[in-house]
């Protein structure tokens, strides 16, 4: 009876799962980089806080601040990528790409937790029929590292993303169709990199969908403080730290004791054992690659009680990725207006923290339905826009209870460009 069970569950898994393929994407790439020899790179976490002092310093800019002069960063990196298609097959010859924000990697869009009934990847392909592609972040996951103050920047990224997408628009990525239209969906800091790109190449994209995004910065500190930023390579020694290290660590770790002893299961000790994925290396971050500090400071940034699974926080703590230095100095640089003129949807949480400063509905007496409904006037060529408040939701839109509900408003609406 029992193997009878597991059987059915087998089978209707695979029913239901899309047809997906990892790869390694090669991208030969160069950017104009800010050169920040102000700032020492942060080693410790006293510099890690000190940085964070830095950066959120009333009346003082720190990217001026720490800026000396530009360099132009080239090179060929590897970008890892999950490419994927409805489980019958290709339905339309449009591609969405998606690109994650800070504190995540591609998974974002595609959230094992609860068989994948978090995942957006999932309803774009089995229920929408489009085909998608998630990657790391270049310098994040399983993508390329390289120093985390001049050289992973936000413009670094950009020219990767742009690459990647002039590849899947002449068919160069190995294993993947030509497209000829591609939708770019971003999150937070993935949704400033594709205003960018489509500002700076107006015609590598179809349609734009910009989650946990709004044109206001003047609550992008309110995140800088609020994830209590420490040594990526500290905070999750076995996960984030160097193969040597984190075996030594892992020897004088007395998981199985630790979590079944009743005074240690009242402390919260996720980071300290949170593992790499499926037996594979640790991610070796060097220092100056920072993280939040726990679940409590990710629930701070991303969450709105109670309207999550507690139980899917921690496993997203379990499977946080760091940011840079060098990206929290760029994440800012971005045009007050852009030149992209296909159809805008901005989709934000009601509540978002870093863009809204915990309330979008709230402008503070301007003329608009919304804090995130303030872009129209980024966007002066668009075909269309719209601005779209989800519910009950904080900034990690992908890790609410409501959040497929959220994804089907998405679909919807790119079904209904024409593209
Ligand atoms: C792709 O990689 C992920 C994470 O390492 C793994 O869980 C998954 O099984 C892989 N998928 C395929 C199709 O190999
Ligand atoms: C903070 O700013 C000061 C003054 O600009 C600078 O000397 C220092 O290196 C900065 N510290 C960090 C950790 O960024
Ligand atoms: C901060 O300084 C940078 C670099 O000089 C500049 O590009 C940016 O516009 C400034 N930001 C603000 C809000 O003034
Ligand atoms: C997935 O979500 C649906 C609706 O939100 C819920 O009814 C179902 O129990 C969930 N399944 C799992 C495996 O969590
Ligand atoms: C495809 O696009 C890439 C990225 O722009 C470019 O490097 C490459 O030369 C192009 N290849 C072909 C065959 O058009
Ligand atoms: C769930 O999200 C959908 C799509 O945005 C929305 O129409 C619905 O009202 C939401 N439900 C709740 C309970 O917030």
């Amino acid at each position: 009876m029992g193997h009878f069970i597991l059987i059915i569950a087998a089978l209707a898994t695979s029913v239901t799962a899309k047809d997906c393929m990892n790869l390694t994407v090669p991208v030969t790439i160069s950017s104009r980089n800010g050169v920040f020899n102000n700032y020492a790179t942060p080693e410790t976490n006293v510099d890690a806080t000190a940085f964070v002092s830095n950066l959120t310093r009333q009346g003082q800019n720190a990217t001026a601040d720490a800026l000396t002069g530009y360099a132009t960063i080239s090179g060929t990196y590897h970008i890892s990528a999950q490419y994927c298609q409805p489980s019958s097959g290709s339905k339309k010859s449009i591609i969405q790409v998606l690109t994650h924000g800070i504190g995540f990697d591609k998974t974002y869009w595609d959230i094992a937790y609860n068989d994948f009934n978090y995942s957006y990847v999932n309803v774009a392909t089995n229920e929408y029929g489009y085909d998608t592609l998630i990657y790391d972040r270049l310098g994040i996951g399983l993508s390329s590292h390289g120093d985390p103050k001049n050289e992973i920047q936000a413009f670094l990224e950009i020219a990767a993303l742009a690459e990647m997408t002039a590849m899947l628009r002449n068919g160069t990525i190995l294993g993947i169709k030509r497209y000829s239209k591609v939708v770019h969906v971003g999150h937070s800091f993935g949704s400033t990199q594709t205003y960018s790109l489509t500002n700076k190449f107006p015609t590598l994209s179809d349609a734009i969908v910009l989650t946990g995004f709004s044109p206001a910065a003047q609550f992008v500190p309110l995140f800088g403080a609020g994830a209590d930023f420490q040594q990526a390579n500290l905070n999750q020694p076995l996960r984030f730290g160097n193969p040597t290290t984190a075996a030594a660590i892992s020897s004088v770790l007395k998981e199985d004791v630790c979590l079944s002893d009743p005074v240690v299961q009242m402390y919260d000790l996720t980071d300290v054992f949170a593992r790499p994925v499926d037996g594979t290396a640790p991610l070796n971050y060097p220092n100056g690659y920072l993280t939040n500090s726990n679940v409590d400071s990710l629930q701070y940034l991303f969450l709105l009680a109670p309207f999550f699974d507690p139980g899917l926080a921690y496993y997203g703590e379990a499977g946080k990725q760091p940011v840079t230095p060098g990206e929290l100095l760029t994440l800012g640089s971005i045009p007050q207006s852009s030149a992209f003129s296909g159809p805008v949807l901005v989709f934000t949480g009601s509540n978002d923290l870093p863009f809204c400063g915990g309330d979008c509905l709230n402008t503070g007496g301007l003329a608009a339905p919304s804090i995130p409904a303030l872009a129209v006037e980024a966007f002066p060529s668009a075909k269309s826009f719209e601005a779209y408040i989800q519910p009950q939701t904080g900034h990690g839109l992908t890790m609410h209870y409501n959040a497929t509900a959220g994804y089907r408003y998405i679909n919807e609406w790119i079904d209904s460009q024409g593209l």
